[in-house]
This record gives C-alpha cells, sequence and structure tokens, in this order.
C-alpha cells in the first residue's frame, strides 16, 4: 500500500462497545468479524485506516491497537476542543499511539482550523523526530488550507492532505475550489463520509432524518442504479467509484471483510465524464444535503464567538 496515492481509506467511527454500535449504525459486530474485514484490507492492498480520539468514544483506537497488526497502516487526527494550551497535541498523540499499540502513526491530522499555527508547531515537532510520516488538516476551507501549507513549508514540510467533506450529495463550490488547490499542489484529498452514512448505500438507516432524505433521493438511485449495472457494481460502489473518478479518497466506513471487498473493487472503477455529470445533475435535482459533521457545528460556533455571540467556553461544551 502506498500512502502517497492511497486507493481507499478505511474509517472507524462506528467501531466502539456493542451499544455504541447499535445506537450508531443500528448493528454492532463482534471484534472477530472487525479482525476479518482488517484481514481482507490487507489482502486487498487497501490496509489504510483512520480513526480520531472521540471515534466509539475513545473505544475505537484501543479496538484497533487489538486487531491490526503492524503492516496496516493508520491515520489519526487531534481534536482541538477547549481552550488552547500549549503541549495538547503531543499529548493527544503519545494517548493514540498507546491505545494503537505503535509508536509510529503514518499521518497524523489537524481535526478542525483552531490555532492553526500553534497546533501545526507540534505536529512538526513529531514529525521531526519520526513519531509520525505526515501532516494534514481536516475540515479547514481553501484560505486555511493554503496558510497551513504556507506554514509547514517553513520547515520545510509538505502538507500531505485534507481531510474534507465530499459525497455524491456533498460538494458544494469551496470543497471544489480546495479539491482544485490541492490537484494542482499534489496535496491529497480525503473525502469523509463517501457513503452518507448510508443514505447512499441505501443501508439500513438508523436516523429518521437520513431516512427522511433517503425518500427524496429517488431520482438519483434510479441513475446510480443505471450507472452501476453498466459497471456491473452496486449503489455503494457507485458512490465510491464517483469519488475515486472526481481525484478524492474516498474514506468508508467498514466494519464487515464483504464491504471493504466491494470498496477495494469499485476503486478501481473509473466512470466517464458523461456518467459523473448525469450522477451530479440528479444530485442536485434531489436537492438533498449530506450529514452534518462536527466541524459545522464547530464553525457554528467559531463564528459566534468572533462576532461576540458565544463565548470560548461554548466550544468546549459543545463541539
Ligand atoms: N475528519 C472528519 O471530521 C470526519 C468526519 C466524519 C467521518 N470521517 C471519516 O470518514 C469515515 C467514513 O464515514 P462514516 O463511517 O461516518 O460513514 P460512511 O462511510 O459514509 O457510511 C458508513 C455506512 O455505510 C455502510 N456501508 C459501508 N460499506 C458499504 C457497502 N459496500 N454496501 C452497503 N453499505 C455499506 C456501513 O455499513 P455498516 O453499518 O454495516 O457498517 C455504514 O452504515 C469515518 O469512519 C471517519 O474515518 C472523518
Amino acid at each position: 500500500m502506498d500512502i502517497m496515492h492511497p486507493k481507499i481509506v478505511i474509517g472507524t467511527n462506528s467501531w466502539g462497545s456493542p451499544l455504541y454500535e447499535q445506537v450508531v449504525r443500528g448493528s454492532a459486530v463482534d471484534e472477530g468479524t472487525l479482525a476479518a474485514a482488517v484481514q481482507e484490507a490487507l489482502d486487498q492492498d487497501v490496509a489504510l485506516f483512520d480513526t480520531a480520539r472521540a471515534y466509539g468514544l475513545g473505544a475505537c483506537a484501543k479496538i484497533m491497537g487489538r486487531v491490526l497488526p503492524d503492516e496496516a497502516h493508520v491515520s489519526a487526527k487531534f481534536t482541538p476542543i477547549g481552550r488552547h494550551r500549549a503541549g495538547r497535541l503531543i499529548d493527544s498523540f503519545e494517548r493514540d499511539a498507546r491505545d494503537l499499540g505503535r509508536d509510529y502513526l503514518d499521518v497524523y491530522w489537524l481535526h478542525l482550523p483552531s490555532d492553526i499555527e500553534g497546533n501545526l508547531l507540534e505536529a512538526v515537532a513529531l514529525r521531526q523526530v519520526g513519531l509520525i510520516g505526515h501532516i494534514g488538516v481536516s475540515n479547514f476551507s481553501l484560505a486555511e488550507c493554503q496558510l497551513a501549507q504556507e506554514f509547514l513549508a517553513r520547515f520545510d514540510v509538505p502538507l500531505y492532505g485534507v481531510q474534507n467533506h465530499f459525497s455524491l450529495v456533498s460538494h458544494g463550490p469551496e470543497e471544489l475550489r480546495t479539491l482544485a488547490w490541492c490537484q494542482e499542489q499534489d496535496v491529497r484529498y480525503w473525502g469523509w463520509a463517501t457513503l452518507e452514512e448510508g443514505l447512499l448505500a441505501k443501508a439500513s438507516l438508523r436516523l429518521a432524518s437520513l431516512r427522511d432524505r433517503e425518500q427524496r433521493l429517488a431520482r438519483l438511485y434510479s441513475v446510480m442504479e443505471t450507472v452501476g449495472n453498466d459497471h456491473g457494481i452496486n449503489l455503494a460502489q457507485v458512490a465510491i467509484a464517483y469519488c475515486r473518478t472526481r481525484g478524492v479518497v474516498p474514506m468508508v466506513g467498514c466494519r464487515r471483510p464483504a464491504h471493504v471487498r466491494e470498496a477495494a473493487d469499485a476503486a478501481r472503477v473509473g466512470l466517464t465524464h458523461t456518467e459523473v455529470e448525469l450522477l451530479e445533475q440528479a444530485a442536485e435535482l434531489c436537492g438533498v444535503e449530506g450529514i452534518s459533521g462536527s466541524c459545522e457545528v464547530f464553525r457554528r460556533l467559531m463564528s459566534r464567538v468572533r462576532t461576540g455571540a458565544g463565548t470560548r467556553d461554548d466550544l468546549g461544551r459543545s463541539a
């Protein structure tokens, strides 16, 4: 697996206790199934797993520590919540490394655009002593990505990647500009929630708000089905192939070996320009927005803080 050119990334934000998995995904899988999914990822040469401290309410990194062999690659994030304090990113890395049972992480991300320079400086320090391979930023606007890149360049460190929300129903003008910039700058663009938490796979949906959106996506599903039939792939795979064709590295939440296999197969499918256009037109006509992430809450809070409508303490309570 070439970390500089990953085909897909396996997302782990639903890996947790049986109760947690039931709540977030409506079903739980045992650790044996996760281990089999990991083995499938190794067999398919896509063993790159993304995590963050909050995933599984803290349990995810520990599970990964138990089921991931050394040859699997790991991406983890520092989530800056509350008041900035020097040393927090390094503390977070140390906790992650301990839970994951590793002394080196392939990619470390700044999860939100908070105290960008202070936090990146700590990531640079980790990279300089060989504890992380690459530095990325997540949920950043284009201007924030540029700032991060310029800051890292002062230390001769390239910006590895941007990890933002991107899917067939979530790719606004800002995301498209950011993607184009990444492509120009040889910065990887990882798109999170490629399947919109199952909405684009017509998986059994836990949230009523997603079930409501599903009904409004009939036109898109129909185009996805036609495109999928032409390539011999299913709906989830069309959503994944769409991102790949757009030049986005799809991040797919997988807990089962079959899902890993399907994602790896989909990453090998290139859609035509016409197919991409048809899919995007159908998505736009449905007028359905994708899921919101914690980054939207974070940005709303930041703008309240900047305009004086909220206080910095709101951030610590709500992000
Ligand atoms: N940087 C950030 O701020 C941020 C934010 C959100 C997410 N992320 C990353 O992005 C990753 C992906 O997002 P996500 O996990 O929330 O959701 P997702 O990948 O959009 O969707 C996961 C859902 O799709 C289902 N699924 C997966 N493969 C399938 C297939 N082949 N056929 C049918 N259904 C399939 C899963 O089924 P099961 O229920 O059976 O597992 C699950 O219900 C996360 O795990 C995380 O690593 C990053």
